[in-house]
This record gives C-alpha cells, structure tokens and sequence, in this order.
C-alpha cells in the first residue's frame, strides 16, 4: 500500500485509490453484515446440520423467533451458504412490505409475487423472473400467480431451488390463507416443478398459522407445514454470546470491558 500526497491509500500496482478499512462496530438497526459489524457467526445460533438435512430431504418447513434476534441475518447467511454450497439455487426474499391492504388478496398476492420474483433476480442472475411474471404471471388469477412463479423458477433452473421467504407472518386473513394454499397445492410436485424446500420466517410458531372464517379453524398450510419437528425456534442471544460479541471489539481496538458491566447488558 503507497500513500500519496493527499494522503490517500493507493493500490502499489498500478495507483488506483483503494478503500480504507473499515473499523466494524456493534450493529443496531437491521440485519448485520460481517465486514461491517462484530458478529457472530448466524450459521453458529441454530442447529445448521439440521437444518440442512430438511433441506435435503424436501422439507417445507417454519423459522420463527421474536423481534430482533437475528432472524434476517441469519437467513441471509443460510442463503449465502447454500449458494457457495452449490447443491441448490437459493434465493431470499422479505415480504414485510409487500401488503396493500390487510388481506386482500388481489392486491396483496400481486405485491409479494413481484418481491419475489425481484428477490430470486437478484440472487440467482439471469433467472429473469420479474420481467417473466410483469409479462405473463401476473395474468392469472392472484390465487395462483404465488405458485406458478415458484413453478417457472423451478422448471427453469439448472439446479433444486429453495426459498427463504421472510416476514410471512406480516400478511394475514386471506392474503396468508392463500399463499400457504398455493405452496400447499404444488407441494407434491417438488423438487422438479417447485422448490426443494421453503423455509416460512416470521415471529410466529406454524400452531399460530390456524385462522378463522366465520367459527371454522382454518389450519391453511397444515398438510405441508404439520410436522412439529420442523418448526425451528432461533434461540435468543445468551449471556455468553453477548460476551464473545464485546470481546471482538476488545480485540480490534485493546479497550477492556469492566467484568462488572456485563450482568446489566
Ligand atoms: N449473528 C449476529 N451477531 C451479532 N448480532 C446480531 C446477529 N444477528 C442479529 N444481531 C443483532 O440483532 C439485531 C437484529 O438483527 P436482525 O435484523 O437479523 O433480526 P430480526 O430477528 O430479523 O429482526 P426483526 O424482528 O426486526 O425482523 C441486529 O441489528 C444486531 O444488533
Ligand atoms: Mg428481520
């Protein structure tokens, strides 16, 4: 590395600027990212073996934990791996925003196909999925654009693909009635016409997935997503993990935490 005359680090091949690098520091506001933030290793909080042996076997299954443990995070990095892995095409998608109205269908399913489809893009290149279902998925009925999306990546790609589908408990009456019923209605078809697995991550345990229309229980996604043991709980930071995170900076910089502090974090 040279410094030049206004003292900005240039590579010593051939003098281009490079970027310095960044100090990380302790993330609090969305998911983190291992350049930038102390962090643990997300692959390291939820049993990754098992995990992957769902996938494997085709299983449809639920990731659920409460508000900001690293629910986010740690998809993103289950995505990164499966990617690197180069069994399966992975993509991620957080469909938060991705509701009009609370429950309509015919606005709601619209918005979630196109997230995505965005989502699988930006993961998977050249899957082209936006431009496939602006042109022609989204000329069906809302009831059956979820899955016949999921069923053209799937007959397109080269490889089992597998979705993260993020913040699915944000939609709700039919809107998340009917995009469980159109995973559900393709589900046999998997893994050659749709996805090997999906993965539904919200705050929400599958029991809480029961709705009601007039006094009828609704269990919407129960053949698919019945099996107890396949609704994992990400565990909740532990003292110790707090701990290692604190120890990171100490490490980076020499700056010691009091002992004493830690009991009140
Ligand atoms: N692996 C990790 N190592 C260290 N800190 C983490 C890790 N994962 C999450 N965090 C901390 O938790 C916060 C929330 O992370 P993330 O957005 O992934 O959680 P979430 O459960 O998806 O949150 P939300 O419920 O708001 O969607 C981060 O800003 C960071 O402070
Ligand atoms: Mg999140």
């Amino acid at each position: 590395m040279n410094i030049d005359s206004d003292n900005q680090k240039t590579c010593p091949q051939n003098g281009t600027p490079t970027m310095p690098a960044m100090e990380r520091f302790f993330n609090t506001a969305g998911p983190t990212k291992p350049d930038l933030h102390y962090q643990l290793d997300p692959l390291q909080r939820l049993d990754w073996d098992e995990v992957r042996h769902l996938i494997d076997t085709q299983r449809y299954f639920v990731l659920h934990a409460p508000r900001q443990t690293g629910k986010t995070t740690t998809l993103l990095a289950m995505m990164k791996a499966l990617n690197a892995g180069g069994r399966y095409a992975c993509a991620y998608a957080n469909i938060e925003g991705a509701q009009a109205t609370r429950g309509d269908v015919g606005q709601d399913l619209p918005l979630v196909c196109k997230v995505v489809a965005q989502a699988i893009d930006d993961a998977c290149p050249g899957a082209e999925l936006l431009h496939w279902y602006e042109n022609t998925g989204a000329d069906v009925s809302a009831l059956g654009q979820f899955a016949d999306l999921l069923s053209y990546w799937t007959r397109h790609c080269a490889k089992p693909v597998v979705l993260l589908l993020d913040g699915v408990d944000t939609l709700v009456g039919d809107s998340l009635i009917s995009l469980l019923r159109q995973i559900r209605s393709r589900y046999e078809q998997r893994p050659h016409a749709f996805p090997q697995s999906i993965v539904l991550c919200g705050q929400r345990d599958i029991r809480d997935y029961r709705m009601y229309h007039g006094d009828t229980a609704v269990m919407a996604g129960s053949s698919v997503f019945n099996i107890k043991a396949a609704s994992l709980r990400l565990p909740n930071f532990t003292q110790q993990e707090i701990q290692a995170l604190w120890q990171q900076h100490t490490e980076a910089t020499g700056q010691v935490f009091d002992e004493a502090i830690f009991p009140a974090l």
